[in-house]
Parts: C-alpha cells; sequence; structure tokens
C-alpha cells in the first residue's frame, strides 16, 4: 500500500474538529518522525504560526523528532518497572528511550514499539498481551462500574445491549434533563479522576451556561503513575462510557464530544473507535442521538505523551491544538472550556458509572459506599502484592483489608512498609496509618488524598529515599514550566532528595519544608501543589532514613 500523501492526510483531518493531534499522528506515522517538511506544511495548513507548533510539538514525549524516532523502543521506568528491572530490559535492548508510567503497573514491564505496547519478562521475551480483567470480588460485594465487565461479549454493542447496557438512557431520553441532573445529584457520584467535585453540580453548572455548541469531553488521559484503571473500563466496557456521556450530553444540552485518550492505549483507541462507529450505526450518535433533530457525536483524539494533560485545561489546551499548559482559573471549564465554552469534563470512571445508576437508581448508587460515602471507587493497586490489579471497593473500606485480604499481601515473609496515594500524587501512607477507609475525608486527615485511587505498595525490602527520589524525578520531569514555584520546586526537592542540599539534618528539613509549603501555597496547578508530599511523607514516615543518608555524605 502506498503511503499517503499531505493532501491526503489534510482531507482526511482539516475540516474535522480538533485536527492537529491526529494530523501530528498522521504524519508522524508516515514517516516515522515529524520532520521539517511536515511540521511546515502542517503550519501552512492549519495556520498555527510554526515558532508554537515547534514548541508544542517537543512538549510531547511520544512526537519524535529523529529520524524513524518513532521505532525507538521505549521502555517504562516508572516506580514499579523500576523494581521490575526496566534498566536490565533497556540495556539488553539496545538503544532505548525512558517514558513515564504508561499506565500497566498491573503487568510491568511495557516497552512501546510503534504502534504496539510489549510486555517484556526480559529484554528477549516481549509479549502482545490484553488488558486483563478486574478479580472478581469477593461473594457479597456489590460492583458498580465492573458489575458486568466480566460477562462475555460486553465489549460490542450486542453484548452490551444483552447486558443490559443503553436501558437506562432510552429511559432518561424519555425523560427531561432535569430528571436526569436530579438523580446524578441525588446518587452523590463525586469525580473519580482525582479532584472529586460533584458531578451533578458540574453538569448543572454547564447545563445552565447560556451559550452553545456545549461540549462533553471525557477524560482519558490516565498519565497519573500507579494507575490504570480508565483502560480496563475502557477496554472491556467502552459503551458505558459511551453511554455515560450521551446521558451527559441529554442533561445539560450539549453537541460534541471528545474522547482524550492517553497515547500509551494505542489498542483502547481501536477499541474505542469501533464502540463508537458502532454506537454511531445504531444512531445512538449522529444527528438525532438525543431525540429527532437533537445532535451528539463523539470523536476520539489521541494525546501524545504529557502527564500535565490529565489537568482539564490543559487537554482542552491540547485538543484546541494550543501549547498545553494549564489555564488560569476563574474562569471555569464549565462556562470556559473546549473553545470558549461550556463544557463538561469527567474521567472515565464518573461517567462509566451513571449507566448503572440510570438503570438502578440514586439511592442503589449511594448505598454501595459505607457510612455517609456514596458508591465506590476503582483502586488500582500494583508493586509488591499478591493479585495486583483494579478492585472496585466500596468508598469508606479498609485499606488493610483490600491489601491483605482482596490481593493476597505483600509477599512470602514481607510486610508492607509503605503505599503510595492516588498514585504518586498523595505521597506515602505507612505505619498506623496504614489503618485507614478508603475515602476523601479519612485519607485527608492522614495529610494525603485519595484521587484518582492508584495505590503502589512497597514491602520492608524497599529503600523508600530511593522511592521518593524517583518520584520527585517524575514530577520535575512532568511539570509544565509555567510557573517558577513548581518549575524549579520539584528540582530542587529532587536534587535533596538525592542526597544534596545542606549536611546538617536540622537545615535539610528547613529547606526542604521550606521548598514544599512556598510550592503548596504558590504553584498554578494540581502537580505542583501536590509534588511535596512525597517529600513530607518521606520525612514523617522515614526520619530515619533521610538522616543516615545525610550522615553517609560526612
Ligand atoms: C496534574 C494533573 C493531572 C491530572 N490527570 C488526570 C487524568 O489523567 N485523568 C482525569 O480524569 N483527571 C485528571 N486530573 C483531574 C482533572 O483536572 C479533572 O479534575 C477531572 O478530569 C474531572 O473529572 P471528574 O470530575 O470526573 O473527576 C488531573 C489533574 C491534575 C492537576
Ligand atoms: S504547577 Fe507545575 S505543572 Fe502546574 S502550571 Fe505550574 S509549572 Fe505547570
Amino acid at each position: 500500500m502506498t503511503a499517503p500523501s499531505d493532501r491526503e492526510l489534510f482531507d482526511r483531518w482539516r475540516d474535522q474538529p480538533a485536527p492537529l493531534l491526529p494530523l501530528l499522528h498522521a504524519f508522524h506515522d508516515r514517516d516515522g518522525s515529524l520532520t521539517e517538511h511536515a511540521l511546515r506544511a502542517i503550519s501552512a495548513e492549519l495556520r498555527v504560526p510554526i515558532a508554537d507548533l515547534f514548541g508544542t510539538v517537543t512538549f510531547y514525549h511520544h512526537l519524535s523528532r529523529e529520524p524513524d524516532g518513532r521505532h525507538t523502543p521505549r521502555v517504562c521506568v516508572g516506580p514499579i518497572c523500576a523494581l521490575r528491572g526496566a534498566a536490565a530490559i533497556r540495556e539488553g535492548l539496545g538503544k532505548t528511550m525512558a517514558i513515564p508510567c504508561p499506565g500497566r503497573c498491573d503487568e510491568p514491564v511495557p516497552v512501546l514499539l510503534g504502534d504496539r505496547v510489549l510486555i517484556a519478562s526480559s529484554a528477549e521475551l516481549l509479549e502482545q498481551r490484553p488488558s486483563p480483567l478486574p478479580p472478581s470480588p469477593p461473594a457479597g460485594v456489590e460492583e458498580c462500574v465492573f458489575a458486568h465487565i466480566r460477562e462475555p461479549g460486553r465489549t460490542g454493542l450486542e453484548g452490551y445491549v444483552a447486558t443490559g447496557g443503553y436501558a437506562g438512557l432510552d429511559d432518561a431520553l424519555d425523560g427531561s434533563p432535569e430528571e436526569i441532573l436530579e438523580l446524578i445529584d441525588a446518587s452523590g457520584l463525586a469525580g473519580r479522576g482525582g479532584a472529586g467535585f460533584p458531578t451533578g453540580r458540574k453538569w448543572r453548572a454547564v447545563a445552565e451556561a447560556g451559550r452553545t455548541p456545549k461540549t462533553i469531553v471525557c477524560n482519558a488521559d490516565e498519565g497519573e503513575p500507579g494507575c490504570f484503571k480508565d483502560r480496563a473500563l475502557l477496554d472491556h466496557d467502552p459503551h458505558a462510557v459511551i453511554e455515560g456521556m450521551i446521558a451527559a450530553a441529554r442533561a445539560v444540552g450539549a453537541s460534541r464530544g471528545f474522547v482524550y485518550l492517553r497515547y500509551e492505549y494505542p489498542a483502547t483507541e481501536r477499541i474505542l473507535d469501533v464502540a463508537v462507529d458502532e454506537a454511531r450505526s445504531a444512531g445512538r450518535l449522529g444527528p438525532d442521538a438525543l431525540g429527532p433533530g437533537r445532535p451528539f457525536d463523539i470523536h476520539v483524539r489521541r494525546g501524545a505523551g504529557a502527564y500535565i494533560c490529565g489537568e482539564e485545561t490543559s487537554l482542552l489546551n491540547s485538543l484546541e491544538g494550543k501549547h498545553p499548559f494549564p489555564r488560569n482559573r476563574p474562569p471555569f471549564p464549565v462556562t470556559h472550556g473546549y473553545e470558549g465554552l461550556p463544557t463538561v469534563v469527567n474521567n472515565v470512571e464518573t461517567l462509566a458509572s451513571v449507566p448503572h445508576i440510570l438503570a438502578r437508581g440514586a439511592d442503589w448508587y449511594r448505598l454501595l459506599g459505607r457510612g455517609e460515602h456514596a458508591g465506590t471507587k476503582v483502586i488500582s493497586l500494583s508493586g509488591d502484592i499478591a493479585r495486583p490489579g483494579n478492585y472496585e471497593v466500596p468508598m469508606g473500606f479498609p485499606l488493610r483489608t483490600l491489601l491483605e485480604e482482596w490481593a493476597g499481601g505483600p509477599g512470602e515473609g514481607r510486610s508492607v512498609q509503605a503505599v503510595t496515594m492516588a498514585g504518586l500524587s498523595g505521597g506515602f501512607l505507612a505505619g498506623d496509618d496504614l489503618d485507614v477507609t478508603l475515602d476523601e475525608p479519612s485519607i485527608r486527615a492522614k495529610g494525603s488524598f485519595l484521587g484518582a485511587g492508584g495505590i503502589m505498595v512497597f514491602d520492608d525490602s524497599r529503600d523508600m529515599l530511593e522511592v521518593a527520589h524517583a518520584a520527585m524525578e517524575f514530577f520535575a520531569e512532568e511539570s509544565c514550566g509555567k510557573c517558577f514555584p513548581c518549575r524549579i520546586g520539584t528540582r530542587r526537592l529532587t536534587e535533596r532528595l538525592d542526597g544534596g542540599g545542606p549536611a546538617d539534618i536540622e537545615a535539610w528539613v528547613d529547606e526542604v519544608t521550606d521548598l514544599s509549603t512556598t510550592m503548596k501555597q504558590t504553584s498554578a496547578c494540581g502537580l505542583g501543589q501536590a509534588a511535596p508530599l512525597i517529600a513530607e511523607s518521606l520525612l514523617r514516615y522515614f526520619p530515619e532514613r533521610v538522616s543516615r543518608q545525610l550522615a553517609s555524605r560526612g
């Protein structure tokens, strides 16, 4: 097959919504890298200043400017893969590129090769593996988003409908938008992407915002190390996310939708494309999706590798083809989102919860949680644990029970030394603080947060200073650099966690505390505000390890 010409690529994408990312990928795939010729042609065609385009392209990890760079093996060096021999695998593979966590912590070590994600047990053994299904819950535990995910055929439209899919939406489309808003409000559903904002309130704000067209964005960027739940949901239950997006569109009056999918999930993109096509063919998307003459459609857009693009305003800039810096807020996306118009941005898990709430009711969902906590949360467990994977737990469930009983505990003769929370962003919990329930208020009371629900486990053989240093290096690499407390602070903290800074322990602690406080108070977005939790929690739980490091410098 002959490679498509520039003209054919432009004809395919130019008039589509959010065309920059797909065009960059199309040229990158065709040429093996982004050549100067390609960038100049795209700049002229889309009327993007060439200097801006160069700046944007070099910001992303996976858009190579080196000849044939697309085919250089890219190996995860995230915290879990580092423990599982990523360095030896890189050595064995020859020329490689280090990449941050691509969301396969349940099956280390992932290697991206062209458009494939392979799992490397060693440099010699690389294999393509489908995304694992979540382990079944213990008897008597009721799930929400995973309730039907293990049923055969669920990924396709026919299987989805046969297992109850789209039934709740059909009823909702017969009712009013206000009824959907009231139901979601009453369910207590809150954002599962990190911030935990009440979904009903977000949708109402967009419904009440005057200007159109409105947009629904599914945030499938999932860049937080240790998080891989959105991949499982999209790979095995894509129609649930589509159904949730259609319900959101009906509730707020939106006519267009995007799934912003992280680059590192190429197999997921293919699954999503099929599901969106199926939904279109069945008339669930398209000109009459929300009723006669009420259109809604979904476009899948693949990111290009940048953790900050998970932050919703950075994501919107990326979709719009701008440099993906986070925006200053207010105004918020609910009034000034995609193209400056009212926009719902919701996480995959949040949207996947909606069809179940439509079908089974607000009370059913709320009462899945324990005590005053509504609903469930998917926890991605990885690291030193017998059965890593995605577990859907009732909100308010004890962490110890999840670790020890559901997931089989750490290895034989080992104990859990520490876990991370919110992937890496919540820092560490250790010691007696592991006796906590999995809900935002309880975890915040320990100085951390639940966030998107990634938990990495480290047993008593691990050097927590090394883990903390690797974590801070990740934040320093991924800081977008827009504001200096984060740009400089993450670098200075990385150096200190590598043994730099004053030799005197008190002076060292003062300096690290000062850096952390300044970053938390003055960084412009969640990355810079959360990154210091790694250093703070290391000091809280492992002060003797820091003292030992400083003493060893003499
Ligand atoms: C640095 C950073 C990275 C983020 N990454 C993600 C992400 O990968 N996926 C996600 O859904 N939300 C992410 N968020 C949170 C989003 O900004 C936003 O709150 C979320 O998508 C809203 O959806 P929800 O209300 O359904 O949680 C991130 C936030 C920050 C500050
Ligand atoms: S806090 Fe960090 S990631 Fe966020 S805007 Fe500032 S520099 Fe960028």
